[in-house]
């Protein structure tokens, strides 16, 4: 029995709210829990997930769609369960692959595919057809929200254009950057509040992130603050997104997992 894989993906409107480096803390604190968690880079412009494990990765899935090397090469183990295909312009291309290319590519991918419990998905912020697509062939789009206003408008923009143009209709929202509880639980009300009276979708709250200097400090040291201090306030908030991502169960798995998320993400490009 192969185990069945969530592939979900973090996305937002607007740039810079936090959205790689929740999810790779997420991948950590999901692996503590003895998950086989795999990423995909798909920010594939400005790819940085190997940056934040602290290494650089070597070749990307643009070298494994050109046939430069196989998919087990480009796979690098950056902490112990969590597994990343890194980013790379080849994610764009899969738009110009013919049939022979495509099955190729997708027989590769799936032969990784079978051992994960979750596959998650950085994009690029905004609304480019690569993002929607990556985002409409997950079962799960956690779309990144921050207090600032123009985060907010954006990611209404990211669900609406979400919502007409590939017809996704749930989304999940993880509020990032707030000042307390209070603070995330009153940011997502007030988009589900807009976007029910305008839209026919429907927001799931995910959970909330505190703004805490911890995180830039992390970064800027290349590390992740979920590895290099595990008492980190910040991390109590991790966990509770794990924990709702791992019980919204139904809705990742809806899709089919793994294999579907690529057959989608093939067909779709
Ligand atoms: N809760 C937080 N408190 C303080 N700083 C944060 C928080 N979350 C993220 N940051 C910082 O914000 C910066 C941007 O984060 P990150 O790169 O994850 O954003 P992003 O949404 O992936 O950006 P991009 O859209 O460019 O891909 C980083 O320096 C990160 O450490
Ligand atoms: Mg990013």
């Amino acid at each position: 029995m192969h185990r069945k894989t969530k592939v979900i993906s973090f996305t937002s409107g607007k740039g810079g709210v936090g959205k790689s480096v929740l999810l790779s803390n997420v991948a950590v604190q999901l692996a503590r829990q003895q998950k086989k968690v795999l990423i995909l880079d798909g920010d594939f412009a400005m790819a940085n997930i190997d940056i934040l494990f602290g290494i650089k990765a070597k070749g990307s899935i643009h070298d494994v769609i050109f046939g430069k090397k196989a998919i087990s090469d480009v796979v690098v183990n950056v902490h112990p369960n969590v597994y990343l295909i890194p980013g790379g312009s080849g994610i764009y291309e899969m738009q110009y692959l013919n049939k022979f290319q495509r099955r190729n590519i997708l027989d590769q991918l799936s032969q990784i595919g079978v051992d994960f419990d979750f596959l998650l998905i950085d994009t690029a912020p905004g609304i480019d057809d690569n993002v929607l697509q990556l985002n409409s062939a997950s079962g799960e789009v956690c779309v990144v929200v921050t207090p600032d206003p123009a985060s907010i408008t954006d990611a209404y923009a990211l669900i609406k254009v979400q919502n007409q143009k590939q017809k996704d209709k749930h989304f999940s929202i993880i509020a990032n950057q707030v000042q307390n509880e209070a603070d995330g639980l009153a940011l997502y009300k007030r988009l589900s509040d807009v976007t029910q009276r305008f839209l026919d979708v429907g927001l799931d709250y995910k959970g909330c992130v505190p703004f805490d200097l911890d995180f830039s400090r992390a970064t800027r040291a290349n590390q992740l603050i979920s590895v290099s201090n595990m008492f980190a306030p910040a991390n109590r908030f991790i966990m509770r997104i794990c924990e709702n991502l791992n019980s919204s169960g139904a809705m990742a798995e809806e899709k089919g997992g793994l294999q579907f998320y690529w057959a989608n993400l093939l067909e779709l490009a």
